[in-house]
């Protein structure tokens, strides 16, 4: 198993670029299912969730080409419309199969998956939708089924609370039903646009991307399309944060500084300077930072995927930060492991109160998710001495090759096997 080993210290100076938005190209490798001609999907991050996603659309039967480049994939023919749980266990994302595969077949066959490190996650509402629109659902074995044979209905459906992938299965299960699906209390996150504006390319008709009320015009097929994803906003954030907790002078580049709004106004309240460095870059310098406070929210708020990262920043502030958490109930496995490297923080509840700033020293620490192992390499690169950090596979599924772009910014990190 891979680890980390840094030597905390150093500013990070010069560049970093972003890459692809991995909770974009997700559904963008689900929506693929939709058509039989091929679909041409640039910037897709090599990132193992990535990996495993393609691993499925594989098992599935479909073909992907990924010789250099773009990734070309095509679902000509659906052989076994089913997700088992040897993938989804490894990335509850697999889930999006699911409304595309009972789009295009009228069947799927989807593992349930369990809780995960950060809460329990259920897809309570991807079912409740699907069965508006029509389709059966039957629970069996760990598995849900989804049956239309008929094909799916349009109809409306409120979300009880904001799903992300909850409002790109459905919208991708009722770009191919029949009549108009509403979509109410949807998510208005980047990447859900982003899914939306593929499909659009494909040849769906969709408006309100972007706001929580979406309208889907269900139409007889979709057709092959070429799509670049966005810029990953957390990927950006995490190297914002970076630089400013490293009290660096770092151009953060290839992203969209419009989807960083919550952060940067959090870390110009905490003392950082934020510029815009030209097209797609960010420039962040610090010399110093105070405590500020944080919620998370659903976009356009405060990202929970940015909460780990901020809250390292937090032990380096002078001051008393509460950090609360509102999206998912179990969210702060970072905060044990930030302790043992001498953070002050205090647990209650879905609220952390960090007192700062705290001098952190090298530790041997567990990555134990994707975000919470971000948090830790942002502990290590201002930690006296080394730190070695265990289970790096976790940031291996949304990071790609982290490791080497801190390093070219001149962090004293290396990986070993
Ligand atoms: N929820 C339900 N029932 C559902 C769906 C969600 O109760 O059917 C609850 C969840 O348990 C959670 C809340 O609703 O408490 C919001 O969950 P959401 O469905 O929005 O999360 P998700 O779609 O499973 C995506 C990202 C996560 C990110 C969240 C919140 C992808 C592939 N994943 O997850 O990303 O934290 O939205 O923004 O898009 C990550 O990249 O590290 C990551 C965890």
């Amino acid at each position: 198993m891979d680890k980390f080993v840094i030597r905390g210290g150093t500013p990070l100076r010069g560049e970093i670029p972003t890459n692809g938005a991995k909770n974009s190209a997700l559904p963008a490798l689900a929506a693929c299912l939709l058509t039989e001609e091929p679909v041409t999907l640039h910037r897709i991050p090599k990132v193992r969730d990535i990996a495993t996603m393609v691993q499925l659309l594989h098992a599935i039967g479909v073909r992907i080409d990924k010789k250099a480049g773009p990734l070309r994939i095509q679902a000509q023919s659906i052989a076994n419309p089913e997700a088992p749980y040897d993938l989804v266990k490894t990335m509850r994302a697999s889930s999006l199969v699911l409304g595309p595969l009972v789009a295009r077949t009228g069947r799927a066959r989807v593992s349930l998956p369990g809780g995960c490190a950060i809460g329990a996650r259920p897809i309570n509402y991807h079912l409740a939708g699907l069965e508006r629109l029509g389709a059966h659902i039957h629970q069996e074995a760990g598995y849900v089924e989804a049956r239309a044979p008929e094909g799916l209905r349009g109809a409306a459906f409120t979300f009880d609370r904001v799903s992300v992938t909850g409002t790109e299965d459905l919208i991708m299960a009722a770009v191919l039903a029949k009549g108009e699906t509403l979509l109410e209390n949807a998510a208005r996150e980047p990447e859900v646009s982003d899914l939306v504006e593929l499909l659009i390319k494909m040849g769906a008709s969709i408006e309100g991307a972007g706001t929580s009320r979406i309208l889907i015009r269900g139409v007889d097929r979709l057709h092959g399309a070429e799509h670049a994803v966005i810029p990953d906003r957390i990927e950006a954030g995490t190297f914002l944060i970076a630089g400013a907790i490293t009290g660096g002078d770092l151009v953060v580049t290839h992203c969209e500084p419009a989807h960083q709004a919550a952060l940067i106004s959090k870390l110009r309240e905490a003392g950082a300077e934020v510029t815009n460095a030209g097209p797609g870059a960010l420039r962040v310098r610090s010399d110093g930072l105070k405590s500020v406070d944080v919620i998370t929210e659903e976009y356009p708020g405060f990202a929970t995927d940015l909460q780990a990262q901020f809250m390292a920043l937090m032990t380096r502030a002078q001051g008393i930060a509460l950090i609360t958490e509102t999206i998912f109930e179990n969210r702060f496995m970072h905060a044990p492991e930030l302790m043992r490297m001498g953070a002050n923080i205090r647990l209650e509840g879905r609220q952390a109160i960090v007192a700062g700033p705290s001098p952190l020293s090298g530790a041997a620490v567990l990555a134990s998710d994707l975000r919470a192992s971000a948090s830790l390499v942002l502990g290590a690169l201002v930690a006296t001495g080394e730190t070695v950090i265990d289970r790096v596979y976790h940031i291996d599924r949304g990071y790609e090759k982290i490791e080497e772009k801190l390093a070219r910014a001149g962090a004293d990190i290396r990986r070993v096997h």
